[in-house]
Formats: structure tokens, sequence, C-alpha cells
């Protein structure tokens, strides 16, 4: 049985200190790491690399700032890096390549964070549809996204191979913005 996180009594203090930046090709190293530990098959920089090389590509960085053991408040300047988006797409449309958020800062709004940013971003640059796909069995992630306002409008029977058992359906989802 997959154990979920509770949702976070310190979630509203913790999305307060939420600050999301744009990446460059010098956090791709960083991103794969993020990458590593949210998703079984990690993946490396060159990849990430080769993602934000795509027409439309953006990434969002997620993190808080770091409270030095018995320091009365958090160190802004220290920062640690908690999630990612990634996006890409053209003329009016985007796909959410991937996105992630590591377990200990799960339940706390940073993923709802991470899209809200990320509407906001590709909004501005008249973008009117945004899509994404999920693995059927994701229960977490749909979730999720049912919670942003995407719905589902596709199927892709096998999509994602898994070690443990029979290939997934992937389900495409989208949101108008
Ligand atoms: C899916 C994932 C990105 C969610 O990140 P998160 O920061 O925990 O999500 P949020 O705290 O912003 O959750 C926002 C809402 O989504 C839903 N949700 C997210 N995770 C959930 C869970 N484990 N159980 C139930 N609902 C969940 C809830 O409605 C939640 O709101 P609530 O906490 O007020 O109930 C994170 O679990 C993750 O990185 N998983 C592994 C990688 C992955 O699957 N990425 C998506 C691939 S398409």
């Amino acid at each position: 049985m997959v154990e979920r996180p509770a949702r976070s009594d310190s979630r509203s203090a913790a999305a307060e200190g939420l600050r999301l930046t744009g990446v460059t090709f010098a956090h791709c190293g960083l991103l794969a790491r993020l990458h590593g530990l949210c998703f079984e098959e990690a993946w490396n920089s060159a990849t990430v690399a080769q993602v934000l090389r795509l027409t439309g590509a953006f990434g969002l960085l997620a993190t808080f700032p770091e409270r030095p053991l018995g320091a009365s408040a958090p160190n802004p300047d220290a920062q640690t890096p908690v999630g990612f988006a990634l996006v890409a797409g053209t003329l009016d449309e985007r796909e959410l390549l991937s996105l992630g958020v590591v377990p200990a800062y799960r339940r706390r709004g940073v993923a709802g964070g991470l899209i809200e940013a990320v509407f906001e971003r590709v909004r501005a640059e008249g973008v009117i549809r945004l899509y994404l796909e999920v693995a059927e069995d994701n229960d977490d992630a749909r979730r999720l996204y049912k919670a942003c306002g995407f719905e589902a409008v596709g199927r892709r029977p096998g999509y994602y191979a898994r070690s443990n058992g029979p290939a997934v359906a992937a389900i495409t989802l989208a949101r108008s913005l």
C-alpha cells in the first residue's frame, strides 16, 4: 500500500515562505537531483537541458528559506530547493512536462503554488490551454490537478512502463486559461 502524506498543519506557514524563481541552464544539475527525488525514472541534467531548449520552454524552482539552528527567523538568503515545474509548447498551447515536490515538503501547497505561477506566466504569453499527462494510477497527482481545474481529455493505454507490473495508461488533462 502507498503511504500518503497527510495534509500538513504547517501548510499555510510553509506556503508563506515559498519562493518561486525562473530556472536557467545553470540549474540543470539541481533540477535533475530534485527530479530523482520525485520520480522512479530520474532525468539526468542533459535531459533537463534538452527540455529547456524546447520551443516555449521555461522552468520554475520552488524554495523555502532555511532556518539556521537556534535562529529566531529564517534566513532569506539561504534557500532550500523543494520542487520544480517544467513547461514547453508552441503558439497558444503549452504542456506541463514535469512537476515534482520532494517528499518532506508535500501537502504544504508547493505544487499548487507552482501550478498557479505556471498559469500566470503562460497567460501573460497569450496561452489559452495548458496540457499535461499523468499516469492513471498516480492518485496524488490526479487529485492535485483536479483541484487546479484540469479535466481529462484523452487516454493513452499502456503509456508508462512499470517494473513491477503491466504498463499503465496516461490520462491527458487540459486546463483552459
Ligand atoms: C503530486 C505532487 C506534485 C503534489 O505536490 P504537493 O506539493 O504535495 O501538492 P499540494 O500540497 O500543492 O496539494 C494541492 C492539492 O492537491 C491535492 N493533493 C496533493 N497531494 C495529495 C495527496 N497525497 N493526497 C490527497 N490529495 C492530494 C489536494 O487537493 C491538495 O490540497 P489540500 O492539501 O488542501 O487537500 C507530489 O506528491 C509529487 O511530487 N509526487 C511525485 C511526482 C509526481 O507524481 N508528479 C506529477 C506527475 S504528473
